[in-house]
């Protein structure tokens, strides 16, 4: 039974600004999602992922079964657990229309060591494990390349058309990664002490998205803003390059500056930073859309993990490193 995992991931720079063309630096995170896919010829589709929250709830459906719905009834389970299986079907159906055969069906079974729906790349980790699986199951082994777009276009179609390239792209391919408009490639990186907090909310990344765009219409220095985070996005790529985790720090702390700037802060992660920064960490910023869910903070030391264990507004807290290898086979 084929088994794949792709990690999550934080924003090291460039949320936000990415959407008005921009360049982002995400970065993997060893942290994963593993699918394991079984192929079953009786069009069947069965669904076990305690680890997208369902509670208990195994999903079964068919493809090529008569007999069952071909579309996952969940009417009555919560919103999130309705959008974790969007993400799978898709990424099956993609595995279908690669091996060549609309009717098979599938036992998947789903475990995450990453939060889901908290901001780190949860849904493109799935998208891409599960792809991979699947079409392993099928004898189809896709390369790096291939796996990383079509994961694109699943995400696409399970978000109503909105997605970046860059949380497929990161979950494929592993490492740092440069993402520029549909210009993805991979950066040469120093390993990064990164430690992780989440004040245990997630943001609506479409209405903290729209939020900006309409800041940078009614105010020109708003514009500037987004043009600022592209001019701190290229000195980071140089600090990455050079290896310089103090100057990485402290342009983690200017982005998150620019991001609250652009209001997609909450109280709980500038807290969060907060906790970080006083602790001793070289940086800390939110990642991701924000309005809540994740912050990101660099500190080889213990120092940030222990002092945002027992901050009030902190609900879970790990060290993460930098996950040099992204889609990994078992
Ligand atoms: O919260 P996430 O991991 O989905 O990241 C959103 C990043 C944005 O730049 C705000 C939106 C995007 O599609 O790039």
């Amino acid at each position: 039974m084929p088994t794949s995992s792709a990690p999550g991931k934080v924003y090291l720079f460039g949320e936000h600004a990415v959407v008005y063309g921009e360049p982002a630096v995400p970065c993997a995170i060893e942290r994963r999602v593993r699918a394991t896919v079984e192929r079953r010829d009786d069009g069947r589709v069965v669904l076990d992922a305690p680890a997208l929250s369902f509670d208990g709830v195994t999903v079964e459906y068919g493809a090529g079964d008569p007999a069952l719905s071909t579309e996952p009834a969940l009417t009555a389970e919560p919103a999130r657990v309705r959008r974790a299986v969007r993400y799978v079907d898709a990424a099956l159906a993609s595995a279908r229309e690669v091996a060549g055969d609309e009717t098979v069906g599938f036992d998947v079974s789903i475990d995450s060591d990453l939060p889901i729906g908290a901001g780190l790349g949860s849904s493109a980790a799935v998208t891409v494990a599960s792809l991979d699986a699947a079409a392993r199951a099928c004898d189809v082994e896709l390369d790096r390349a291939t796996l990383a777009d079509r994961a694109y276009q699943v995400e696409r179609e399970a978000q109503d058309g909105q997605a970046s390239r860059a949380d497929t792209f990161c979950a494929a391919t592993g490492g740092a990664v440069r993402v520029e408009g549909d210009d993805c490639r991979s950066l040469a990186a120093p390993s990064l002490p990164f430690v992780v907090a989440s004040d245990g909310g997630a943001g609506d990344t479409g209405a903290l998205v729209a939020g900006v765009r309409r800041l940078a219409e009614a105010y020109p220095f708003a514009a500037d803003t987004i043009g600022a985070i592209g001019d701190l996005v290229r000195r980071g790529e140089d600090a990455l390059a050079a290896g310089d985790v103090e100057e990485l720090g402290r342009l983690m702390d200017v982005n998150h500056g620019l991001l609250s700037a652009l209001g997609v802060s909450s109280r709980s992660l500038d807290e969060l930073v907060w906790t970080a920064r006083d602790a001793g960490a070289l940086g800390a910023k939110l990642t991701g859309a924000g309005g809540g869910g994740c912050i990101v903070a660099l500190d080889p030391t213990d120092a940030t993990e222990r002092a945002l264990a027992l901050a009030p507004a902190c609900e879970t807290t790990f060290r993460a490193e930098l996950a040099d290898e992204g889609l990994e086979r078992e």
